[in-house]
This record gives structure tokens, C-alpha cells and sequence, in this order.
């Protein structure tokens, strides 16, 4: 007897499913390119800007799953600590690691424009034009994020998208990041939607399952060639830019 693969049955779950009646984006990786700051972090520390920035992004996941899940999140810090102490820990894993001899060295400026350069990251080139379009089909768009509001306002302002979003929800009110369940629940929330209507869009491969789990339709933006996690579910379609959620609406002209 043929037994029915887990791939399978999330790609016919996909085929039953109704266009999204909203459209919810992750912001850092899947709005805004964290990894600009490679070209920063490389001018700053030589021959480390690769490392560090991906040390960097992954020590900031690291640190709001351990606020979120441990002693009932007492330990809870908004997005933008999180994220500077992420940073001061990757500067000194990797920088003190190359040259023990800097160990005990101060790098406040270094930090301070680092930080400052992930206030106004980047957009990606086809953001703009993708929800333009989805303003247009009059369908609701919105950031559900693990960024603090003040970050995120700024965020959508430098990367110009302001007038774009419907919604812009930050996790830090409930102070609980993603994965938690309440955290996806803010998207339905906010849209008074359910999951199962929502789109639900994110580069990273973590939040794009952890979304599908809790009950949204999911893209996942595979922007750089990565493969999905390896727990058994799959997101509902896997895209290569943002412009892969025009696909989810019937009435797209082709792209
Ligand atoms: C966010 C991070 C996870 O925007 O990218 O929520």
C-alpha cells in the first residue's frame, strides 16, 4: 500500500484552498534585507562583514526564543535590545576570536553605526511595486513582526512603503515573539480574519513554517537558494521574491 508522503498532502491542502482575503509579510528578510549591513559590518571589521552579519541575524532568533520561552518571558526585551546585544555578542565571538589580543576592547562607535545602518535597511527592489499591486486588487496588506512599533515605523518610512500597509503589528505589546501562538494571532486580530484566509509571507524558513503551523496560508520567499526545514510540514508555496504572492490571486495577470 502507497503511503502518502507529507509533501503530498500539504500540496493538495494548497490546491483546496481560497484566494487570501489579506496579505501579512514578515518585515526583517522578507520586507527589508538585513544583510545589507554586510557591506558596513565588512568596511568595519575586514574580512569579517559576511560572518558577522549572519552570526548577527541568527543570535537575535536565538534571543527571542530564549526570552520568550523561559521563566514565563520575565526575561522579555523589546526587538531593538534584543538585536544590539545580539550584535555586541557576534562583534565579540568573532572579533576577539580572530585577534584575542582586542579582547576587552570597547567597539561602542562600531556598534552605534551598525545599529544605525539596521534602522534604515533596505528594501528589496520589488517590494514597492507588489504591494502597489495589492492595494490595488483592494486587498488588505499589513507587517507582522517581532520588531518594535518605533523600529518598524521607521523601517517602512526609510524603505519607502509608507501609505502601503494597512497594518503595521508588532509583537511587543504582548511581549512574546514568534513562534509563539499568540504572536500569529495578532495577524488575525488586526485583520479580523482567520488564519486559514490570511496570507501569510516570510524569507525565513522558520516563521514560514511555524505560520503554517498555527494555521495561515504561507509563501515562503526562498530568496537565496536555502532548503526548507526538515520537521515534515511545508509552506503552502515557495516563492523566489515577493512577486510570488501575485500568484495567489486568480485574477493576476501573469508575471
Ligand atoms: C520579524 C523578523 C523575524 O520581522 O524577521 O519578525
Amino acid at each position: 500500500m502507497s503511503k502518502t508522503s507529507p509533501a503530498a498532502i500539504d500540496k493538495s491542502r494548497a490546491a483546496r484552498l481560497e484566494p487570501p482575503r489579506a496579505v501579512l509579510f514578515d518585515a526583517y528578510g522578507t520586507l527589508f534585507d538585513v544583510y545589507s549591513v554586510g557591506l558596513l559590518a565588512e568596511q568595519l571589521f575586514p574580512g569579517h562583514g559576511a560572518t558577522l552579519s549572519v552570526l548577527w541575524r541568527d543570535k537575535q532568533i536565538e534571543y527571542t526564543r530564549l526570552v520568550t520561552t523561559s521563566n514565563h518571558g520575565a526575561h522579555y526585551q523589546p526587538f531593538w535590545e534584543l538585536t544590539r546585544a545580539a550584535l555586541v555578542y557576534a562583534i565579540k565571538r568573532i572579533v576577539f576570536a580572530a585577534q584575542p589580543s582586542e579582547a576587552g576592547v570597547q567597539f561602542d562607535g562600531q556598534v552605534e553605526r551598525l545599529m544605525n545602518q539596521y534602522r534604515h535597511l533596505s528594501a528589496f527592489p520589488e517590494n514597492r511595486q507588489v504591494l502597489g499591486e495589492l492595494k490595488a486588487k483592494g486587498i488588505p496588506t499589513g507587517i507582522l513582526s517581532n520588531g518594535d512599533a518605533a523600529m518598524l515605523q521607521l523601517a517602512v518610512k526609510s524603505a519607502a512603503l509608507d501609505g502601503l500597509l494597512d497594518h503595521v503589528i508588532s509583537v511587543d505589546p504582548i511581549r512574546k515573539y514568534k513562534t509563539h501562538p499568540e504572536a500569529y494571532a495578532l495577524g488575525e486580530q488586526a485583520t479580523g480574519l482567520a488564519a486559514k484566509q490570511i496570507l501569510f509571507v516570510s524569507s525565513n524558513s522558520w516563521d514560514a513554517l511555524a505560520a503554517t503551523w498555527y494555521g495561515y496560508q504561507t509563501l515562503w520567499v526562498n530568496r537565496y537558494q536555502l532548503p526548507f526545514e526538515e520537521l515534515g510540514t511545508q509552506p503552502t508555496r515557495t516563492g523566489t521574491s515577493l512577486r510570488d504572492v501575485l500568484n495567489f490571486f486568480p485574477s493576476s495577470t501573469p508575471n
